[in-house]
């Protein structure tokens, strides 16, 4: 009832979501991750669709159902997704950066289990920094020829405001969307700060689900003519 009655301001729009965390492997049986529920990207997928959108979530490790209507890819690393997003993209008119990808993954994974020497030695890891993947797409040739819009989010543990102006620079986005915390993660209640070129504006605490709604809204009346 919902998608039939939802203005359909994404009509004709393929929209392309990443959500969830990543998975970044140490071993075959151990990983690094984050803690991400993907609640927000999944409630935008849905959201999205009702507005009318052919609608693509690209997912990392989450157990939330698919939203009806919603492609689904299912990802485990920031590599992993990296690719399914670059490839996705040269079809997309709108690009949501909704996953929280891992920053870091562990410079080589091991074939085989790590396992104790009896010693009580530890394992030493070394990092390695993940790919951008928004950075990369927003500086695409699809995107700077204004053929998809691309939108960011940042969690800040503090100075929202001021770091998500920086961030939305910094990736080269038209709008960031700032997590206001505290503890948005796994909630179903969130509160969003909307930075874009004019300034910032807030959505009031809210369900995800109604604030993704609000967001596409947001998102359409911005959209190039
Ligand atoms: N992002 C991404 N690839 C990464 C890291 C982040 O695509 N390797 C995207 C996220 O999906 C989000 C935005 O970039 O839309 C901001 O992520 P965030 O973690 O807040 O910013 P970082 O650039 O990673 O900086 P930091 O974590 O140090 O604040
Ligand atoms: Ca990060």
């Amino acid at each position: 009832l919902v998608r039939f009655f939802t203005p359909k301001v994404l009509a004709g729009q393929h929209v392309l979501i990443s959500a969830g965390p990543t998975f970044e492997a140490i071993d075959p049986v151990r990983g690094l991750t984050n803690l991400s529920s993907g609640k927000m990207g999944f409630a935008i997928a849905r959201a999205a669709h009702e507005a009318g959108a052919h609608v693509t979530l690209v997912a990392g490790p989450v157990s939330l159902p698919t939203p009806r209507g919603v492609g689904r890819i299912n990802v485990k690393s920031a590599l992993n997704m990296q690719k399914s997003l670059h490839v996705l993209s040269q079809n997309a008119t709108i690009f949501i950066s909704a996953a929280a990808v891992a920053d870091w993954r562990p410079a080589e994974a091991t074939d085989q289990k790590i396992k104790k020497d009896g010693s009580g030695a530890v394992p030493t890891l070394a990092f390695v920094e993940n790919p951008d993947i928004l950075a990369d797409i927003a500086s695409s040739p699809r995107a700077r020829e204004h053929k998809l819009y691309c939108v960011g989010f940042a969690a800040e543990s503090h100075d929202l405001l001021a770091h998500a102006q920086a961030k939305r620079e910094r990736k080269g986005v038209p709008l960031l969307v700032g997590n206001i915390g505290p503890d948005t993660f796994g909630q179903d209640d969130n509160a969003l700060l909307l930075v874009d070129e004019q300034g910032a504006t807030e959505l009031p605490r809210a369900p995800k689900l109604a604030l993704a709604r609000q967001l596409v809204a947001e998102i359409a009346r911005r959209l190039p003519a």
